[in-house]
């Protein structure tokens, strides 16, 4: 299986996660792409993407942006019907990117609370790689910190995605 869920969450850095499945679809990889409320807002915010609300209107809005067909899919973050939130049909790797706070301490905490948090949780319990790849470095001891996640529920994370702000990506 070659399928590889991205999320991108509410933390700085959306670009990346924008590149990440550019780069993953050049690939041939098949792409299922969620985006949290957050996500979606700061992604606006520095990139200019606006999507849509509908799940159905953003997957065409997401095809198009991408120039891809039935390599890229998205579903609704409350869409706990969704292929990927089973066991039985578990992505070969989720990355979250860019992963907030708050996603990665709810994952850390076992808290998952939409479709992209389940995805995490079902990925750790079938041994999938979950990369976290947070804008705030890993050193802090607060709990939530992906640090906790790596400790406690034996995830895979990335380096610190850097600052970015809609300055800096222009
Ligand atoms: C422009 C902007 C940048 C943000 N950057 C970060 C960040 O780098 N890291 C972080 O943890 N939260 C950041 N936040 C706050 C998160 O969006 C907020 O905690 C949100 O609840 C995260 O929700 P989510 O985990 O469901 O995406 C930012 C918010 C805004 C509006």
């Amino acid at each position: 299986m070659n399928n590889i869920v991205v999320g991108i969450t509410g933390a700085s850095g959306s670009i990346y996660g924008l590149r990440l499945v550019e780069e993953l679809l050049r690939a041939q990889k098949q792409v299922c792409l969620l985006l949290t409320a957050a996500g979606r807002q700061v992604l606006a915010f520095e990139t200019g993407l606006q999507l849509a609300d509908q799940a159905e209107d953003c997957l065409a809005q997401l095809r198009g942006h991408f120039g891809v067909e039935k390599s890229l899919t998205h579903y609704a973050l409350n869409d706990f019907f969704a292929p990927i939130a089973s066991g039985s049909s578990a992505p070969q790797a989720v990355v979250i990117c860019p992963c907030s706070m708050g996603t990665a301490g709810r994952i850390a905490a076992g808290l998952s609370d939409n479709l992209l948090e389940r995805v995490a949780d079902v990925a750790l319990k079938e041994q999938r790689k979950l990369l976290l790849v947070p804008r705030n470095p890993l050193q802090s001891d607060s709990p939530g910190e992906p640090a906790a996640v790596v400790k406690g529920r034996g995830t895979d994370s990335a380096g610190d995605a850097g600052l970015l702000s809609k300055t800096a990506i222009g």
